[in-house]
């Protein structure tokens, strides 16, 4: 298999991130706020001093400088635009750079949280042992992971038609970094882990939202941002979802979840 197509280039631009997170909020079975469920599973005190390592569109770091957090508030991430997004927030400061390499000093920070962005990181170790350098005693580490094959019926869809593209499927995300392994690695680097599981799905009534919800997953299954086949495949993809929509009785009701684990500098001696 080769591998995953390169996250500069997926994240040139945040619509499809914006889109995958809509859809979440919009279409998701049971409410799901998983900014809320990171501050809560680190205990966010307004002081504290904040990293948000892979930031993407911003809006959690956005957020909490609106709330009128006092401590710092960082965001950094491999993507320009992610660093635009953020450059007039008051507040806020965000830097170009990577998980693997965190230019900052070791403990600078209370808490650093790294939301649905390690599936991208070529080693995940090499992250993860970052986060805890750059923590204070006592501070505390919160990642995001889906669980391994999450939104399994968008997921076939979109293999099965860019398969018969021709295009050569690299190791999706989700399958490399998941619910299933990221615990052991970060008990591996903390010393211990906590693991906290969220299950819910995605339903829709009509085909519109799951189009671009596949359409948005695109790159993850080597179809380039740019690549010519992208109009065809979404067309292909809307044709296949209209189809079922129009064959099947009742939403399409698809099964996904995520985890927070969440560790504490100065656990490992
Ligand atoms: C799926 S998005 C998640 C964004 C945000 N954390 C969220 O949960 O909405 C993954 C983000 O991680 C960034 N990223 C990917 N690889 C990275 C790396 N090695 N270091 C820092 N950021 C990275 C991407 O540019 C993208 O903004």
């Amino acid at each position: 298999m080769k591998p995953s197509i390169s996250d500069v280039q997926e994240y040139l631009s945040l619509e499809p991130l914006t889109t995958r997170i809509q859809t979440h909020q919009r279409y998701s079975e049971f409410p799901e706020d998983v900014e809320r469920t990171v501050q809560q599973a680190v205990s966010l005190s307004e002081d504290a001093d904040l990293l948000d390592v892979g930031c993407g569109t911003g809006a959690f770091l956005r957020n909490l400088a609106q709330r009128g957090h006092r401590g710092r508030l960082v965001g950094l991430d491999t993507s320009p635009a992610a660093v635009h997004a953020l450059h007039d927030v008051a507040g806020v400061s965000a830097q170009l750079g990577n998980a693997m390499g965190l230019p900052y000093d070791a403990a600078a920070f209370d808490v650093v949280t790294a939301r649905h962005m390690l599936y991208h990181v070529p080693n995940v170790r090499r992250a993860l042992a970052e986060c805890r350098r750059v923590l204070r005693s006592e501070g505390v580490f919160a990642a995001v992971v889906n669980r391994p094959g999450t939104t399994p019926q968008v997921s076939a869809l979109v293999a099965e038609l860019v398969t018969s593209a021709g295009i050569d499927i690299p190791v999706v995300p989700n399958s490399r970094v998941n619910s299933d392994n990221l615990p052991e690695m970060i008990a591996s680097t903390f010393g211990a882990v906590a693991v906290h599981q969220y299950d819910n799905a995605l339903v829709f009534d009509r085909p519109e939202p799951v189009i671009a919800f596949a359409a948005a997953q695109l790159s993850f299954y080597g179809v380039e941002p740019d690549s010519a086949l992208r109009p065809e495949l979404t067309r292909a993809i809307g044709a296949k979802v209209r189809a079922w929509f129009a064959s099947e009785v009742g939403p399409w009701r698809d099964p996904k979840g995520y985890v927070v684990c969440t560790a504490r500098q100065g656990q490992q001696g």
